[in-house]
């Protein structure tokens, strides 16, 4: 088993740079983790710790309850791809894979089994005599994983590993990794910068900003509840619409009103809002471009807006609309129940009317950016 438990671990490079603050994270053994975040963020600085690639300024690094702060990189059990592979061009894909047993002195039967079992695996054997400059991007990376899987390390690294790779490759690659990950049954932590990357592949999914964790949870959680404007925006394409609002505690419950239309929440919300003792407050109204429902007639709990752009995207349209007072709403709308005069109706400047049932409304604090029900 290979559990890896991060405490209270910092980095500061001699610069004075803090890279990552006060790092809290227990992955339990088997789990597969993604560290998520824009660039500069500190996920390789976490991980390049977790290898021990970078000494660790403050904290405990412990793998199965052992510390390891002190421990060398060779003497950790991990291994770790990078994005750029990193291969020996000089060398066979084979005599890249068999590198590091070779190191160990293992004996060349064995590294024969392993070599190839895991070309196997990565549907690479037919390369295996060639020299790296012979292969395309996505085998390069495949060596690479070979590399680190002949190791039967306890603990697996990838750092964008995916990012060299045309779209195409990528997607292939991302469920191979998962199949990968089912065949090795592993501790994996995956970096990456993104959100679909994050979603598809974590169990668990760790957003980062400015070298501090802003969420942990499952892909699940962190879509539904994402607990603050950061994390709301980051995960989830196209991104979460954002709203100028207003919440108001009246009689029957609290109510969102957006421009004097006023949307109720529903019992759990208004429980939870009571419950915190908030009151009447600006907000801003999170809602996601695909949970918003389009009317296409002026009704009660109808918000106006105008079309400013209608994307086709085959399925669905991507509606680009402004409210009345100039916030940007982004709608996806399936094209298939659509008549063709409400197709033709979708154009620059007519408008159109759009609602938000009450499960979907993210209520977010624009002081402290904080969701008001999930945070
Ligand atoms: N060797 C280094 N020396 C000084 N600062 C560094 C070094 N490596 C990274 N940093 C800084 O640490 C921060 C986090 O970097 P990094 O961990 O590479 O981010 P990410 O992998 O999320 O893009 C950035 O501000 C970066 O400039
Ligand atoms: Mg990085």
């Amino acid at each position: 088993m290979a559990s890896v438990k991060l405490t209270d671990v910092k980095k500061i490079y001699d610069n004075k740079v803090t890279a990552v603050h006060d790092f809290n994270l227990e992955i339990a053994d088997k789990e597969f983790v993604v560290f998520v975040g824009p660039s500069g963020c500190g996920k390789s600085t976490t991980l390049r710790m977790i290898a021990g690639l970078e000494d660790i300024s403050e904290g405990t690094l412990e793998i199965d309850g052992e510390v390891v702060n002190d421990l060398q990189p060779k003497d950790r059990n991990i291994a770790m791809v990078f994005q750029n592979y990193a291969l020996y061009p000089h060398m066979t894909v084979y005599d890249n894979i068999a590198f590091s047993l070779r190191l160990k002195k293992m004996p060349e039967d064995e590294i024969y089994e392993r070599v190839t079992n895991a070309a196997q695996i990565l549907g690479i054997t037919e390369y295996l005599t060639r020299k790296p400059r012979a292969l395309s991007g996505g085998q390069r990376q495949r060596v690479a994983i070979g590399r680190a899987m002949v190791r039967n390390a306890k603990v697996f690294l990838m750092d964008e590993p995916l990012s060299n790779l045309d779209a195409k490759l990528r997607n292939q690659m991302r469920a191979e990794i998962i199949l990968l990950r089912q065949k090795l049954d592993t501790t994996f932590i995956y970096v990456t910068h993104d959100q679909t990357e994050a979603m598809t592949l974590g169990d668990r999914i760790v957003i980062m900003k400015d070298g501090f964790i802003e969420q942990v949870g499952t892909p699940q959680e962190v879509f539904d509840t994402p607990v603050n404007l950061f994390v709301a925006g980051f995960i989830g394409s196209p991104q979460m619409n954002f709203l100028k609002a207003n919440l108001e505690k009246a009689a029957g419950g609290y109510v969102v009103d957006i421009l004097g239309v006023k949307l109720p929440l529903n019992e759990e919300q208004n429980a939870v809002l009571e419950q915190k003792g908030v009151g009447s407050q600006e907000i801003i109204l999170g809602v996601r471009p695909e949970h918003t429902a389009v009317l296409f007639d002026n009704a009660e709990g109808a918000i106006e807006c105008t079309i400013d752009v209608n994307e086709m995207m085959g399925s669905e349209l991507h509606l680009h609309l402004s409210s009345q007072n100039n916030d940007k709403i982004i709608v996806r709308l399936p094209t298939v129940d659509l008549t063709k005069e409400q197709r033709e109706s979708l154009t620059f400047g007519n408008k159109l009317y759009i609602t938000f049932p009450a499960k979907v409304m993210h209520l977010f604090d624009p002081a402290t950016e904080k969701s008001l029900i999930d945070a």
